[in-house]
C-alpha cells in the first residue's frame, strides 16, 4: 500500500512511538519489567479513591441519561460544541479566577483530547509555512528556549520538523546540602542572537514547566524574560503545565504562574492520575480558542466529555487542588528523595550527576564520559528488564551529532512503586558500574 507524504511522515518510527510501544508492551508482558521508562502517573490510593467516588456518582447524576424533570442535557449522550464541555469550561473559569487574578471568561478556554492533541494544533498553527505581508512564503519554527525538552513535541508538525532550539547553560548545584547535582538555565545570550528570531522566522516560544524530561523548573525571572521576548517579537509564549500549577502541582521550587493574552497555558488531567480520559485544557486569548475550536471540529467533531464530567465537581469544589497539594505533590517529592538515595548508594563513587529534582515525575541522570551512548545503554538495560529513555530523543531541533552531553543522559520515571524503583536502580547501578570499571 502506498501512503501519502503525510502518511509517510506520521508512520515513520519516532521516539514517541518507541516509548509508547515499550510502555504498552511492559504493561502486557508476563515477565517482570522494571518500568522506569514511561510517562504514566503513579497509583496513589487517595487519588484513585476520589476518582472512583466521582466516577460512581456520575452514573447517578444524569450524565448518561436525560432527566425528564430537568432542562439539562446529559453530557455523555450528546456531543459538546467543538470548544468542549460547557459546564467544565465554566467550572474552570471560576476555578482559575478564584486562584489567580486572570479575569478569564469562557472565551478563554478550550478543551482537547489530551494536551498532546493541543500541541499538535498549536505547533501547526504557529509553526510551518506562512505568507508574509509581501505575499512571500516564510517558514516559521517553534522556539524551544531550553532543550532537553519533551519528546512528544518532536514529530507533531504536519510537514517536516519546525523547531529552533537553544542548548542550556549547565550549572553545578547542591541539593538538600549535597553535592552531585546540576541545573539547566536558559542561555539568553544565545537565544537573543538567534538569526531565526531576529529575522521573523519564529512563530511561537514554548517550554514545559516543570520540564519533561529533566524535572527542571524555569525560574520566575527566566519566565518573565521569555514573556518579554515573546511580546517584543509579537509571538505567543506557550507554557506546558502538564506537571505544573495548580494541578497536578508536582513542583517543589517556589515559583508563580502568570497568564496574559500573549500567553497560552496548556493543562492536562493526565498527571493527576487520569491519562486514560484524554483531557487537555488550553487557556488563551479568544482568537486562539476560536482557532482550536475550529480544529477540534475538523479533527474530533468535539472533544471527549468523559474527563470533563469527572473533573467538573472536583474543579468546582477545589478538590483537584487539595488533592494535588496534599497527596500528589508530596508523593512525588518523597519518590524523588527515595530514588536519589538509591542512586547515590549504587553510583555514589562514579561520575553520576543528577539534575536537581524540582518537579515532574522523572529524574534526569547524567553519566559523565560514559564509554557508550545512552541509546546503547538503553538496549542493555532493556535486555535486563529495565526500561528508561535515552537522552538523544529530547533534543528536537538540535543537531546533536557533536554534542556529547545529549548522548550521556537518561530519563528515569519515579512513578513506579518502591520495589520496582529499587530493582530498576539496582540494574542501572550494576550495568553502569561495569561500563566505567571496564573502561579504566
Ligand atoms: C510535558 C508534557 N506535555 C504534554 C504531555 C501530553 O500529555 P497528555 O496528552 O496526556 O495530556 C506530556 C505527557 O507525558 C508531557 O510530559
Amino acid at each position: 500500500m502506498k501512503f501519502s507524504k503525510f502518511g509517510q511522515k506520521f508512520t515513520q518510527p519516532t521516539g514517541i512511538s518507541q516509548l509508547m510501544d515499550d510502555l504498552g508492551d511492559a504493561l502486557k508482558s508476563d515477565q517482570p519489567v522494571n518500568m522506569l521508562g514511561g510517562g504514566n502517573p503513579a497509583r496513589i490510593d487517595a487519588v484513585n479513591e476520589l476518582f472512583l467516588e466521582t466516577y460512581q456518582a456520575l452514573g447517578n447524576d444524569g450524565s448518561f441519561r436525560e432527566d425528564i424533570n430537568s432542562t439539562a442535557t446529559s453530557s455523555m449522550a450528546n456531543y459538546s460544541n467543538p470548544q468542549g464541555d460547557a459546564a467544565f469550561i465554566d467550572a474552570l473559569v471560576g476555578f482559575f479566577n478564584r486562584h489567580y487574578d486572570w479575569n478569564l471568561t469562557s472565551e478563554n478556554i478550550a478543551l482537547t483530547n489530551g494536551s498532546q492533541n493541543a500541541f499538535f494544533y498549536l505547533f501547526n498553527l504557529f509553526g510551518g509555512a506562512f505568507t508574509d505581508e509581501k505575499s512571500e512564503s516564510v517558514d516559521k519554527s517553534i522556539l524551544l528556549p531550553l532543550t532537553p525538552e519533551y519528546i512528544g513535541y518532536s514529530d507533531v508538525h504536519v510537514e517536516g520538523q519546525h523547531f529552533t532550539a537553544v542548548l542550556p547553560h549547565i550549572d553545578e548545584v547542591t541539593h538538600d546540602g549535597e553535592e552531585g547535582f546540576f541545573k539547566y538555565r536558559v542561555d539568553f545570550e544565545a537565544l537573543e542572537n538567534l538569526p531565526a528570531l531576529k529575522e521573523g522566522r519564529i512563530g511561537a516560544i514554548c517550554c514545559s514547566r516543570p520540564t519533561n524530561p529533566t524535572g527542571n523548573v524555569l525560574t520566575d525571572e527566566e519566565m518573565a524574560h521569555l514573556a518579554e521576548i515573546a511580546k517584543r517579537y509579537d509571538v505567543p509564549l506557550i507554557i506546558d503545565n502538564a506537571y505544573g500549577m495548580p494541578f497536578p502541582n508536582i513542583i517543589y521550587s517556589d515559583v508563580t504562574l502568570n497568564w496574559d493574552e500573549n500567553t497560552i497555558l496548556c493543562f492536562s488531567l493526565s498527571k493527576i492520575g487520569l491519562p486514560g480520559v484524554r483531557t487537555g485544557i488550553i487557556v488563551a486569548a479568544p482568537e486562539v480558542i476560536a482557532a482550536v475550536s475550529a480544529m477540534n471540529a475538523v479533527v474530533n467533531l468535539s472533544p471527549t466529555r468523559f474527563g470533563a464530567s469527572i473533573a467538573t465537581p472536583l474543579v468546582k469544589n477545589d478538590a483537584i487542588k487539595d488533592l494535588s497539594d496534599n497527596d500528589i505533590k508530596p508523593f512525588y517529592q518523597q519518590q524523588a528523595k527515595t530514588a536519589v538515595t538509591l542512586l547515590k548508594k549504587e553510583l555514589g563513587d562514579y561520575p553520576l550527576v543528577i539534575h536537581k529534582p524540582e518537579g515532574a515525575i522523572f529524574l534526569w541522570l547524567w553519566f559523565k564520559d560514559l564509554p557508550i551512548s545512552t541509546s546503547e545503554l538503553y538496549e542493555t538495560l532493556k535486555e535486563k528488564g529495565t526500561l528508561i529513555v535515552p537522552s538523544e530523543h529530547f533534543f528536537p531541533g538540535v543537531d546533536i551529532s557533536d554534542y556529547k552531553h545529549a548522548h550521556e543522559c537518561i530519563r528515569m520515571s519515579i512513578a513506579a512503586d518502591e520495589d520496582t524503583l529499587a530493582k530498576g536502580i539496582a540494574v542501572i547501578g550494576e550495568v553502569v558500574r561495569k561500563l566505567y570499571d571496564e573502561a579504566k
